[in-house]
């Protein structure tokens, strides 16, 4: 019996010297028959079993032997046969340069925002979240709009129930109430988030952007602190010479209300798209919080007043990366993305 297994042995080791390499094809073909994961060879292994005690070494040699002649032959045979086709499978080429390493980075508005977050954390604002699907109260009807406000019709706002009414958050806002509700006093904080509008997507408009609104409650809080405030954000976030201007405007939750613009930083004052023109890109809307919101989320209007901004992260963004379509942001081309690496 073991006999036999020994000149089944021997047999391969004469087919392996005798076996016709003379391309590609035939050298593939030696490999899966001798070396392959499912290699001829494997069953000599499992005759081990079956062989005399006293010879089990010497067959293990033997097999050993195969084995070896067969990596010996197909590497041989390779270089001769294939040139580099063999040898490149076998032997990786170590003087190839290194190929360059995938490593992914935050998307650029996320480092915006992350950066905004910062900067008015150094100021002791902490970081709140809001629900991103809200109730007409929260959204609107505590922030003072009135029933009739152009901003709650379906065209603006996308409602995924009417009775009651629940809706996609149109602003961060939103979150103020839920922070006022909650009655810890004084308030400081800034609540960054996703808002969505019925809008038409425009290289300025989409219906899903972001913002940062900020909210602080305290005695005493004036207008001139949330100048302060505002201003020194702008300086920290854009880190040059930029210009700032506060313009009187209108929001139902905060009297008197203003908008901030800044220095359009991607025309550099003479008109683009981006600045309509004007040379001033609006990033924010801000205001004294309106006594009547104060009562409406039972805070004492007559001792606490405050402040409340809520920054465009998209727009800080375009400025701030001098990108001229805010679509760019939201496309996940690679080609765009890559080219803003940070790891913060
Ligand atoms: N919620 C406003 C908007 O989306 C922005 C805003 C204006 C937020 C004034 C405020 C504020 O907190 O006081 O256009």
């Amino acid at each position: 019996m073991s006999a036999e297994i020994f000149e089944k042995a021997n047999a391969f080791l004469a087919e392996i010297e005798a076996y016709e390499i003379s391309d590609a094809a035939s050298l593939e073909a030696f490999r899966i028959r001798f070396l392959g994961s499912k290699n001829i060879l494997k069953g000599l292994f499992a005759e081990m079993r079956n062989i005399e005690p006293e010879r089990k070494k010497d067959f293990g040699l033997l097999v050993n032997k195969v084995k070896k002649a067969a990596e010996a032959r197909f590497e041989s045979a390779g270089d001769r046969a294939t040139g580099s086709a063999a040898a490149s499978v076998d032997k990786p080429d170590l003087s190839l340069p290194a190929g360059n390493r995938f490593q992914g980075g935050r998307h650029p508005l996320s480092i915006v925002q992350n950066k905004m977050v910062d900067i008015f954390s150094r100021l002791g604002f902490a970081v709140v979240e809001g629900p991103e699907i809200d109730d007409d109260w929260h959204n609107f009807t505590a922030l003072n709009t009135p029933e009739d406000h152009p901003a709650r019709d379906m065209q603006d706002t996308f409602y995924v129930q009417l009775e009651p009414a629940m809706m996609l958050r149109t602003q961060t806002s939103s979150t103020q109430t839920h922070v006022m509700e909650k009655g810890q006093l004084p308030i400081r904080i800034i609540s960054p988030g996703r808002v969505y509008r019925n809008e038409t997507i425009s290289a300025r408009a989409h219906c899903q952007f972001h913002q940062v609104e900020g909210l602080y409650i305290a005695e005493n809080v004036s207008f001139a602190d949330l100048k302060q405030t505002l201003i020194y954000f702008a300086k920290e976030m854009f880190h040059r010479d930029i210009k700032v201007r506060l313009r009187p405007s209108f929001f139902p939750f905060t009297e008197p209300s203003a908008e901030m613009d800044i220095s359009c930083l991607i025309c550099g004052g003479p008109g683009c798209t981006v600045c309509k023109k004007t040379g001033w890109v609006e990033i924010l809307g801000c205001g004294m919080v309106d006594p009547n919101v104060l009562t409406n989320c039972g805070i004492d209007a007559e001792k606490y007043t405050g402040f409340a901004f809520g920054i465009g992260v998209e727009r800080t963004a375009m400025l701030h990366y001098q990108v001229g379509d805010l679509r760019l942001f939201f496309e996940n081309d690679m080609r765009f993305l890559s080219q803003f690496r940070s790891v913060t």
